[in-house]
C-alpha cells in the first residue's frame, strides 16, 4: 500500500539562540564537561535550524539569550502550551531553574496567553507532547517531569494526560524518545518506556514509526514535524528512510554541537499553540 499523503500546518514556534552555550555541568548522561564546545559552530548550526523553519512558512518567535544559562538554547523545556494556555515549566535542576522565568516572561509581555504557574517539577515540552487530532497530551516520567506535574497540566489545559514512564537514562526525557508526526501520529523508540507504557503506546498509535537503537541514540526521536516536513538530526539517517517510507518529508539538520549537551532539533524548538 502506498503511504499516505501527509499535510503541513503552519505553525508558531519559540527559539533561543546558543549565544552562551557550553557543557560547564553534567545532568544527563550525554554531557562530558571535559569535551571541548565550540559555541560559534553551536550557533551556526542553530541558525540553519531557524532558517528552515522559517523557509517552511513558519512563524519563529526568539528568546533573548541569558549569560550563565548555557542551556537556555533547549527552549522546549521553558512550558507546555495548549489551546492558548501555558502550563509553566519547573526545572527540575538549580543549574536551569532561572529558565522557567525567562518563558513566563514572555508569555506574560505576549498577547493573548493564559500563564498557569507550576508547583511540581516539569520540564515543560521536554516531557510533554500533544495530538490535537487526538486532544490528548503525552506525558513521561522518570527522570526529569514527576507526574505530580501530569495531573496539574491536566487540569491547567483540561485535555487528558497519558503518563509514559521513562527507563533509560539516555532518554531521560519525552522528547529523546517520541515526537508527534501530525495530529494524530508519532515516531517512537520502544525500548525507551516500561513494558506498560509500550503497551499504551502500542494501542494509542498502531500506525507508528517505530525507531531503533541506533536511530534513537543518533536522536532521531528529536524532531519536529509540521504534519509533512520532519526536521531531524542528520546523524539519524535510518529515520530519514523510515519516515520517507511512511510519507513524510524529511529536512536533515546538523546539530551536532548541541548533542554534547543531550540536545538536538526538538529541545530547541517550543511550539506555540493557541
Ligand atoms: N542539557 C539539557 C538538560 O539536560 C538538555 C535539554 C534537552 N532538551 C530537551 N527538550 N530534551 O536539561
Amino acid at each position: 500500500m502506498p503511504a499516505p499523503v501527509r499535510t503541513s500546518r503552519r505553525r508558531t514556534y519559540l527559539l533561543c539562540p546558543p549565544d552562551h552555550f557550553v557543557v560547564e555541568y553534567s545532568i544527563n548522561p550525554w554531557m562530558d564537561t571535559s569535551a571541548p564546545v565550540d559555541t560559534g559552530l553551536a550557533g551556526k548550526q542553530w541558525s540553519v535550524l531557524r532558517d528552515a523553519l522559517v523557509e517552511l512558512g513558519h512563524e519563529v518567535h526568539l528568546l533573548e539569550p541569558v549569560p550563565g544559562l548555557p542551556d537556555m538554547v533547549f527552549a522546549a523545556n521553558g512550558a507546555f502550551s495548549v489551546g492558548g494556555v501555558v502550563y509553566g515549566a519547573s526545572f527540575k535542576y538549580p543549574q536551569r531553574a532561572a529558565e522557567a522565568a525567562a518563558h513566563e516572561a514572555f508569555y506574560r509581555t505576549t498577547p493573548g496567553w493564559r500563564y498557569v504557574p507550576a508547583t511540581e517539577i516539569n520540564e515543560g515540552e521536554g516531557d510533554f507532547a500533544y495530538l490535537p487530532g487526538t486532544g490528548l497530551a503525552l506525558a513521561g516520567y522518570g527522570f526529569r517531569t514527576h507526574t505530580t506535574a501530569h495531573a496539574q497540566a491536566q487540569e491547567a489545559l483540561g485535555c487528558p494526560v497519558v503518563s509514559l514512564r521513562l527507563t533509560d537514562p539516555r532518554f531521560y526525557h519525552l522528547d529523546t524518545a517520541l515526537a508527534p508526526l501530525d495530529d494524530h501520529n508519532v515516531a517512537y523508540y520502544p525500548q525507551a518506556f516500561s513494558p506498560g507504557s509500550r503497551r499504551v503506546l502500542a494501542a494509542l498509535f498502531p500506525d507508528a514509526v517505530r525507531a531503533d537503537t541506533a536511530d534513537a541514540y543518533a536522536f532521531g526521536l528529536n524532531l519536529v514535524s509540521d504534519g509533512r516536513h520532519v526536521l531531524l538530526p542528520a546523524e539519524a539517517a535510518g529515520m530519514v528512510d523510515k519516515l520517507e517510507r511512511a510519507g513524510y518529508l524529511p529536512v536533515p539538520v546538523d546539530l551536532g554541537e548541541l548533542k554534547k549537551a543531550g540536545g538536538a532539533v526538538k529541545c530547541c524548538v517550543a511550539e506555540l499553540r493557541r
